[in-house]
């Protein structure tokens, strides 16, 4: 097995002449009056003393005083020899997870001093000193102060101990393999080291959807092994959490009930909290799917939410810990003929009540949009709508209904645009960029999450340029200030090297692809039309008489669901009135969501000009020249890469183009079939 892609966007021998030559001048000699025996602390100068290793061909020293003109001292805030660096204005508000990375200049001496808020900032610090080295930053002037915008910034693995992936397209799981805990892999380490170089500071390692071994996770033979892998984690200033299952102590023959408010199931749970803290002191906490696709929870018991997340989160609170209550609960035995139930309202009628119910280390996760992670879908209106309840924004990294990490799709886009997103809650500015770092509502805990696309894959993410999300997801919850190109511009330049041509290709595809995605899949946020369970590949009605709740409602005259509160579901009454208004009209509807909100005949007229059928076939026979150019433009590449990496790509683009032509073919058939209108471009459809 190649290991080409492996070490992701940390490839420090693709270093360019000139970042080599830099890191000759200041990397020889790294300063510290710290020692650091372990910790992120130790992790950051064994970082620092890698990558400048691997780039100069000559492993620095370590010394208390530096011998060369210039050089980098490393250390935190309380360093004497930082505070004699540093003033202390200049050191002052950087915060635990913060650093300051100053060139300071002196009579004969030139020094670059990073300091870290803390070890943790210098963990982060580092990173960010050597990316500047290798995307070729001036380091004579340095003046750079940095704190991540979100408290939380988390991983969510929906790894399964018999070693599968819930929607992982990246092979099997490096955490779990035949019902044990893979503890003490070199991989788990360098995958913690990749967390730690885009500021991941949580990982939940195993699926929400927690079974028979899982649930064991919590309890003593598997304790043991989980502390192993929370040890390396720690290194790298990453705290680990668990998914639990919400009916544990039942499903184990502990207690009779699962009921919340019943004793010994409360009883249970401190204990078993207490026992996890003995092995894991600094332990995140759970992560929780209850009463959400036939997965247990209060409900049973007549309890709600309040009732079940507050329990768990008594047995965390003495020790600091989190539950990560997940609010993706709705009825997935819904009846397809029942015109009135409409999925896309259910977190917020089921959460919204229970404002302030909620203890403070109880964190609600929500999904960004009321549906599923589609190429497409209005942002929740549940975020933000809970002024004394702590929230965390859930994003989908895995391509689960975004092209299986066949198609390339670059979500940082999909992800800017939702965090940009006004909810007006409490005047304009209320974005969800703003509430998610608790500055709308005076969150205890807030942030960001995300299912992740790793697997075991040689790569990690099945597609080299998925490794974009990966990383782009990482830098953007650090900075949600970066654009979507230059998180690829790093990511490029880091990953592949400086080349211009495949610098200039890779980002085109890139920034052309979620759009392109969307083009050729399901129109005008509508959404599904996938394949039932899969995911991948066109069914237009694969979910339209299912149980799902996941409908089109497309006939022979229009297509759309009616959310409206006028004539349709009443979902836009969720939102705020600036956007219940946007949404409820027909013509003030973005075109972009059109039919996530409103039933409309294909011949309406989107804001375009262009009819509801017109637009459909455009964008479809558009998405797939969209790929056929990128395949002409990847084939320009050859010989300017590796070998390895521009064959992987060039087949994956294939299947890509496979995957668009059948989704073209079939939602066009599909929509002449329906609305017998032909298009007026008269290209080819199979009528
Ligand atoms: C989707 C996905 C499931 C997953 C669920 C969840 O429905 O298809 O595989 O378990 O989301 O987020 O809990």
């Amino acid at each position: 097995m190649s290991s080409k892609g492996y070490a992701c966007w940390l490839e420090y021998e693709l270093a360019s002449r000139a970042a080599k030559q830099a890191a000759r001048e200041w990397g020889r000699e790294i300063v510290m009056d710290e020692s650091p025996q372990q910790g992120p602390l130790q992790t950051a100068v064994n970082e620092l003393t890698i990558g400048l290793e691997a780039i100069i061909g000559q492993r620095p020293s370590i010394v208390k005083d530096s011998g060369q003109h210039r050089h980098i001292v490393v250390g935190t805030s309380r360093s004497p020899l930082v505070a004699l660096m540093l003033t202390e204005n200049e050191l002052e508000g950087i915060g635990a997870e913060g650093y300051r990375i100053k060139t300071v200049h002196t009579t004969n001496r030139e020094a670059i001093v990073l300091a870290g808020g803390s070890s943790k900032g210098c963990l982060y610090g580092v990173f960010h000193l050597l990316r500047l080295l290798l995307t070729g930053a001036a380091l004579d002037c340095l003046d750079i102060t940095e704190q991540p915008k979100y408290q939380l910034r988390m991983i969510n693995h929906w790894d399964n101990m018999d070693g599968s992936i819930e929607r992982g397209y990246a092979g099997r799981s490096f955490l779990f393999r035949n019902n044990e805990v893979l503890a003490g892999s070199q991989r788990i380490r360098d995958y913690a080291r990749l967390m730690a170089s885009i500021g991941i500071n949580g990982i939940a390692i195993n699926n929400v959807n927690v079974h028979k071994y899982e649930t064991l996770l919590v309890t003593e033979p598997y304790l043991p092994l989980v502390a192993v892998v929370a040890d390396v984690f720690r290194e790298y200033g990453i705290r680990l959490f668990l998914s639990v299952n919400y009916a544990s102590p039942l499903e184990l023959g502990e207690t009779t009930t699962a009921d919340p408010l019943d004793e010994s199931v409360a009883a249970w749970w401190k204990t078993t909290a207490e026992n996890v803290y003995r092995y894991i002191p600094d332990f995140g906490g759970f992560v929780v799917k209850a009463d959400s696709e036939n997965r247990p929870g209060p409900f049973t018991y007549g309890r709600d939410h309040a009732d079940g997340a507050n329990m768990l989160a008594e047995a965390l609170k003495p020790y600091g810990g989190l539950v990560m209550w997940r609010c993706f609960v709705y009825n997935c035995h819904q009846d397809w003929r029942d015109r009135l139930t409409d999925r896309a309202r259910a977190a917020y009628d089921h959460f919204k009540p229970l404002d302030g119910r909620f203890m403070d280390n109880v964190v609600l996760q929500i999904k960004n949009g009321p549906m599923d992670f589609q190429v497409l879908e209005p942002v929740s209106p549940l975020f933000g709508a809970m002024e004394r309840t702590n929230q965390i924004m859930e994003f989908q990294i895995t391509q689960e209904y975004t092209g299986h990490q066949i198609d390339v799709c670059y979500l940082i886009p999909q992800w800017k645009e939702i965090l940009e997103f006004d909810t007006y809650m409490k005047g304009k500015g209320s974005t969800i960029k703003e509430i998610a770092a608790g500055t709308v509502h005076p969150y205890v805990h807030c942030g960001i999450t995300a299912v992740t696309n790793v697997g075991d894959d040689a790569n990690w993410t099945g597609h080299h340029l998925a490794q974009a999300n990966l990383y782009g997801y990482g830098r953007l919850i650090w900075n949600p200030e970066l654009t979507a190109e230059e998180i690829i511009n790093e990511w490029v330049l880091l990953t592949f090297g400086d080349n211009p041509d495949v610098a200039k290709t890779i980002t085109d595809i890139l920034m052309t692809s979620w759009p392109t995605y969307e083009n050729y899949t399901a129109p005008l946020g509508v959404g599904w039309m996938v394949r039932p369970h899969l995911h991948y590949g066109v069914d237009v009605d694969g979910y339209e008489y299912s149980k799902w709740g996941t409908y089109h409602f497309a006939d022979h005259t229009g297509i759309g669901v009616d959310r409206t509160i006028g004539t349709g579901t009443g979902y836009t009454g969720q939102y705020g009135k600036t956007n219940a208004e946007l949404y409820e009209g027909l013509n003030t509807c973005p075109d972009k969501l059109l039919l996530f909100f409103h039933h409309v005949p294909y011949t309406h007229s989107l804001q375009t000009g262009k009819t509801v059928i017109q637009h459909i076939y455009d964008t479809h026979f558009a998405g797939v020249e969209q790929v056929e150019q990128w395949i002409v433009r990847w084939q320009e590449l050859e010989g300017k890469m590796d070998a390895e990496r521009f064959v992987h790509i060039a087949g994956r683009l294939d299947l890509q183009l496979d995957n668009a032509k059948q989704w073209r073919d079939v939602i066009n058939t599909y929509f002449y079939r329906k609305s017998g209108i032909y298009d007026q471009g008269q290209r080819v459809i199979y009528v």
